[in-house]
């Protein structure tokens, strides 16, 4: 099997609008990714702790907001995030960027925007922007990850979320969901698909 070829699979991502964009699953884990490694800890760049809720959530919304609920366009994290490496106020910075710290990709950025766009909650159900510190040693949630192949040969990692039709709907570890046609998937996961659909 190659492993390639995301292609097939990349062109079919559809980012599920039905439902709010949740910061655990979806958003942490790109900030995690493309951001944590400076922006965490006590000696966070920028005095900007992403990792600590408590130090976080200060930033959304009040006096020095670096994200405006509501306002991705407004908001510097996002407006930071989405500037091209020519530009010296983007994150990562771009002498980090020739070192290899990679910006977010455009489907990442689109999920946190909307994530912005729905108020920037830091937990389900959340109205104060003032979230608890999750529990000490609590371990991150991660849904399974499985392997995928489509009949073109592409693969990729992804856990399941439902059944949707002639369509299967699945995450990629970033966060990133979308719908995939289930004929299009290799035998073997087609039948991966309703073992886990309860089929
Ligand atoms: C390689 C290290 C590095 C990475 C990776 C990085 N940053 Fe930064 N960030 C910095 C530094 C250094 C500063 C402080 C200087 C500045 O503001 O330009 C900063 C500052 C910021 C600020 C402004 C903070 C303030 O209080 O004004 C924001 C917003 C920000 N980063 C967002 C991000 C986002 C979003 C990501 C991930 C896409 C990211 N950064 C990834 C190094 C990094």
């Amino acid at each position: 099997m190659r492993h390639l070829s995301l292609i097939p699979f990349a062109g079919m991502m559809l980012l599920s609008s039905a439902e709010a964009v949740d910061y655990k699953e979806e958003i942490r884990p790109i900030l995690n990714k493309k951001c944590f490694k400076c922006h965490t800890g006590p000696k966070a760049k920028g005095g900007l702790r992403m990792d600590s809720a408590d130090d976080f959530a200060k930033r959304i919304g009040g006096d020095d907001p670096l994200i405006i609920p509501g306002d991705p366009g407004k908001s510097i994290l996002s407006i930071k995030a989405g500037l091209p490496a020519s530009d010296g106020e983007a994150m990562p910075p771009p002498p980090a960027r020739e070192r290899g710290a990679e910006p977010m990709t455009a489907a990442e950025l689109t999920l946190v925007r909307q994530w912005i766009t729905e108020g920037a909650k830091l937990e389900p159900g959340d109205t104060t922007a003032a979230p608890s510190a999750p529990a000490p040693g609590a371990a991150p949630m991660v849904a399974e990850l499985h392997d995928w192949s489509n009949t073109g040969g592409g693969s990729l990692k992804a856990s399941f979320v439902a059944m949707n039709g002639a369509n299967v709907t699945l995450r990629k570890e970033d966060g990133t969901q979308f719908d995939y046609p289930l004929v299009n998937l290799s035998a073997e996961s087609q039948a991966l698909a309703k073992k886990l659909a309860g089929q």
